[in-house]
């Protein structure tokens, strides 16, 4: 289809309804699973050096999935000087030969679907349909930034007078530093850095400290596909050491970062502080995500949706629902259906097509999740909590569960997993409601429910999130169909897999010449 000017289609992925396509697909995704994978930084010239540290399967803590080696600091040095030496080839390779390469990268791993899944299922703790997701999403990254700079970074004709010839040319940056969340460790890793790439920039990218095999796997990707090796470069290593490093040297043009907002704010803090040329931070961060279900609303429709978005992926999405504000008219009807569909959840390891609910990345977020439930224990009511297999005692898993709340104020902070609060509230308080959600001073996604236009447009036009919708789940944002980040609190824009996102990291030249 056509949107925003180009002519693009996004992955078909698998149809998840055929269940013979499904079965086959899962049987592709165990037998890779049995795969024992490494990863090293990935630096010309460098000599990877230290341990080799394990990296466990979320879902039973038993199993060793693979290695990682973390870059040194003199190994950081020799990918920034690598970068910068790299650099201007590059960003002289026509924008079209870059996009080529970058949609050559979408079809290779279209192809090997089932290997990159299994890496998200073991590595990420990701379920077969999430890892599913999770690779179409990457592939439409690659395509669709491919086909943005083809037609951004050819160069625009601007009017002048006669015996003068004036034109816009975009161009990278410099050297780029991509640093990603584990929570989509193909998908975001990837999306930061194609853009960074297709934009002319070379990549220095860190992933996650989790996910560290897939980053690797979809460097050697990129690599395979012609992208040169001192163009994009794989530095694995903890955000405060390897991310810090990168994020104060004076050699980097910019930062493209997914993560918490304390991590954005620490990164642009270190930008600012160089005695460089001011640097760029893209950040996309976190939220604190309302669902508002009014009294015209469906409460089937509602539970399906609030179940969606707040559960699926084990709530570990930023997009997630954490808060469902529901009318009181209809509030004792949907927390019975809630608590209802909630026991036909099931939690349990996320290479089977049974399991809804896989685990969370590890036990640090296992920890955090049981203090707050702990707290939600003595402070709001519970609605319904899954119950967990004996099994689950080898992996992170954490039980889903829902709380009825007295007012947003008892959420401190964004509770990454999959715990939803209700809260209830009367026909004169929508206003009051709207008030609140803003005041929390993040805006990523906002779920409506309602069969009145005249409330959807008001909420609609008051809310301050980046991303809202109607009367369905509020997750899985489609690349170029719903360009996704959000304002304030959750992220400086542009969004991502938008129009305007690759312009900012580019630099704008005007040629004027008088022929
Ligand atoms: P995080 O901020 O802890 O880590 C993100 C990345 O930053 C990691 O690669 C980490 O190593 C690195 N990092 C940490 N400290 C650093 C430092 N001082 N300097 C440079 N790099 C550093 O976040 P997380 O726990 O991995 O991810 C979960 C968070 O990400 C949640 O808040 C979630 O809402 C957010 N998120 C946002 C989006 C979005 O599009 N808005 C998408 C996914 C996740
Ligand atoms: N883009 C992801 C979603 O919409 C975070 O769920």
């Amino acid at each position: 289809y056509r949107s925003f000017g180009i002519d693009r289609t996004n992955s078909m992925g698998i149809n998840l309804a055929n269940d013979d396509q499904l079965r086959t697909l899962a049987e592709q995704v165990n037998a890779a699973a049995r795969s024992e994978w490494r990863a090293t930084p990935l630096v010309p010239g460098a000599n990877a050096a230290g341990p080799d540290i394990a990296v466990t399967n979320p879902a039973d803590r038993r199993q060793v999935v693979g290695q990682w080696k973390a870059a040194d600091s003199a190994t950081v040095e020799k990918a920034v000087q690598n970068a910068v030496a790299a650099h201007d080839a590059w960003n002289m390779t026509p924008a079209a030969s870059r996009a080529a390469i970058l949609e050559h990268a979408a079809d290779l791993l279209e192809q090997r679907m089932p290997q990159y899944i299994a890496l998200c299922t073991r590595e990420a703790g990701k379920s077969i349909p999430d890892g599913v997701a999770e690779v179409r999403e990457a592939v439409d990254f690659l395509r669709y930034y491919a086909a943005q700079a083809r037609k951004q970074f050819a160069i625009e004709p601007l009017p002048g007078p006669t015996g003068e010839s004036n034109t816009l040319q975009l161009s990278g940056r410099g050297v780029f530093v991509c640093i990603s969340p584990w929570n989509f460790p193909l998908a975001i890793f990837l999306g930061q850095v194609a853009a960074a790439l297709a934009a002319g920039n070379s990549v220095l990218a860190k992933p996650a400290e989790q996910t560290n095999l897939i980053g690797y796997y979809a460097v050697k990707l990129l690599h395979e596909a012609g992208v040169p090796e001192a163009v994009v470069q794989f530095l694995p290593g903890d955000g405060a050491t390897v991310g810090a490093a990168l994020t104060k040297d004076p050699r980097i043009a910019g930062v493209a970062f997914t993560g918490s907002t304390d991590t954005a704010r620490a990164i642009n803090r270190a930008l600012a502080a160089r005695d460089a040329a001011i640097g760029v931070l893209i950040a996309e961060t976190g939220g604190q995500n309302a669902l508002i279900a009014d009294s015209s609303s469906l409460p089937e429709q509602v539970v399906k949706d609030a179940i969606a978005s707040a559960f699926t992926s084990a709530g570990q999405r930023c997009s997630a629902a954490r808060v469902l504000f529901v009318q009181d008219d209809i509030a004792d009807k949907v927390t019975t259906m809630l608590a209802g569909a909630m026991a036909e959840l099931k939690v349990g390891d996320p290479g089977l097509l049974s399991t809804d609910v896989g685990p969370v990345i590890d036990e640090d977020a296992l920890k955090m999740l049981r203090d707050h439930a702990e707290r939600m224990d003595r402070e709001a009511t519970k609605v319904a909590e899954v119950a967990l297999d004996a099994d689950a005692a080898n992996g992170s898993f954490f039980a889903p569960r829902a709380y009825t709340l007295k007012s947003l104020d008892q959420l401190h902070k964004e509770i990454f997993g999959p715990v939803l609060h209700v809260i209830r509230w009367k026909a004169d308080q929508l206003d009051a409601v709207i008030d609140q959600i803003n005041a929390t001073g993040y805006g990523l996604t906002l779920g409506i429910h309602s069969r009145i236009d005249e409330t959807i447009e008001k909420i609609a036009s008051r809310i301050k999130v980046g991303n809202c919708y109607v009367n369905r789940n509020q997750i899985g944002a489609v690349v170029g169909v719903q360009p996704f980040g959000g304002q304030n609190l959750s992220g400086t824009g542009p969004k991502a897999g938008g129009p305007h996102y690759l312009p900012r990291f580019a630099t704008e030249k005007t040629i004027t010449v008088n022929t």
